[in-house]
């Protein structure tokens, strides 16, 4: 079951480079965020801040019990095998195979026969689709398949935690679909706390529950994804809407790369309030998303919180259709079935 992370007023430089400062925010058990913002805003270092890579100046990151900025060292390491990580460019070893790659944090963190290190890796590389390419090295496979190897490799020390940078990055439009999918499937399956950073607009509007953004130096916010997804807030509206005017300049270089291609995509109501598509929900046959129900009384108990905007769009979540992923309660089947094969438990935490 995953675990809640709270971050209470991180601040973060490089030397005299403020990267953000005062980040506060909770990412829910068991629920699904994303994390928004342009090139260069810190999301990395965000990341890496989370599990004790890196270390905020000011600041707390709690996680068990566990302070992963100011804890002695020791315990961080301890606290830090609740993660699982995909890093943004793979970061698999070259001269390993992938099956190699996958089975390194349990050849490294536990001592586990080789003979169940085999078949969780083997699992594993079944839920990312990769069975047959595991005797490959990373130079021989695609950009995507050598993601979804990150991907394994962040799942085999049962996570309760997994934390993807950038999951999507050179993924073609199918693949960034099936990806959507199958971190809800995994989400449904293990139910471990989820944080993705995506520059996606169609991964935002339909995979978390809650979403942040962050720029110039600021947590612009960071809440149920209605909230982000009806904001006015200019930032967001702009992002979320791939617009090159506003805010936003080009200055990010990558990032007005990145929304060129995406506003290039005819986008319904690009400039008007911006229509709410339901969130995916699990394959069929897998489980239902445990933390659903959770965030249904953690939202709720918010509501009087909220702008209106968000306030309306989460009424009618909740009021029409039934609570999707709630069990007896008929939701609209997601759309992008996965193909992939996945195992129905054994993986849980
Ligand atoms: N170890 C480091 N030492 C010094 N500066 C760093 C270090 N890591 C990151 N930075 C700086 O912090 C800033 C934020 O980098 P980060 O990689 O977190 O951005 P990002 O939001 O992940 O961008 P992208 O969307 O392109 O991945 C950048 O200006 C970067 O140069
Ligand atoms: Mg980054």
């Amino acid at each position: 079951m995953g675990i809640e992370v709270v971050v209470e007023g991180l601040t973060k430089s490089f030397g005299k480079q403020r990267i953000w400062r005062d980040v506060s925010l909770t990412l829910p058990a068991g629920e699904v965020s994303v994390m928004l913002g342009p090139s260069g805003t810190g999301k990395t270092v965000f990341l890496k801040s989370l599990i004790g890579l890196l270390k905020p100046e000011r600041g707390r990151v709690l996680v068990d019990g566990v302070d992963m900025v100011n804890s002695p060292e020791r315990d961080i390491y301890e606290t830090r095998k609740k993660f699982g990580l995909m890093f943004q460019d793979g970061a698999l070893f070259g001269s390993m195979s992938l099956f190699d790659n996958i089975a390194f944090p349990l050849r490294e963190h536990t001592r586990k026969k080789e003979s169940e290190i085999r078949r969780i890796v083997m699992e594993r590389i079944e839920v990312v689709g990769l069975l047959g390419a595991e005797g490959k090295l990373p130079g021989e496979i695609s950009g995507g398949m050598r993601k979804r190897a990150g991907l394994a490799r962040a799942l085999v020390l049962d996570p309760q935690i997994i934390l993807c940078d950038e999951p999507d990055s050179g993924l073609d439009p199918v693949r960034t679909a099936f990806l959507s999918q199958l971190l809800i499937d995994l989400n449904a399956q293990i139910d471990a706390t989820m944080l993705i950073v995506t520059h996606n607009l169609d991964i935002a509007a339909t995979v978390p529950d809650n979403m942040g953004m962050l720029y110039r130096r600021e947590l612009v916010t960071f809440g149920p994804r209605e909230v982000l997804l009806t904001s006015e807030e200019p930032v967001v509206a702009q992002f979320l809407a791939g617009r090159r005017e506003g805010p936003i300049g080009m200055s990010e270089e990558k990032d007005a790369a990145t929304l060129a291609a995406e506003a290039a995509a005819p986008r319904p109501q690009a400039d008007g309030p911006r229509a709410i598509v339901p969130q995916l929900e699990p394959s069929p046959g897998l489980p239902p998303r445990r933390a659903v129900a959770r965030r249904r009384e953690r939202v709720l108990g918010m509501l009087d919180r909220l702008p209106p905007a968000a306030r309306t769009a989460i009424q009618r979540t909740y009021a029409t259709g039934g609570t999707p992923g709630v069990p007896g309660a008929p939701g609209t089947a997601g759309t992008a079935a996965a193909t992939l094969p996945l195992p129905a438990t054994g993986s849980g935490t």
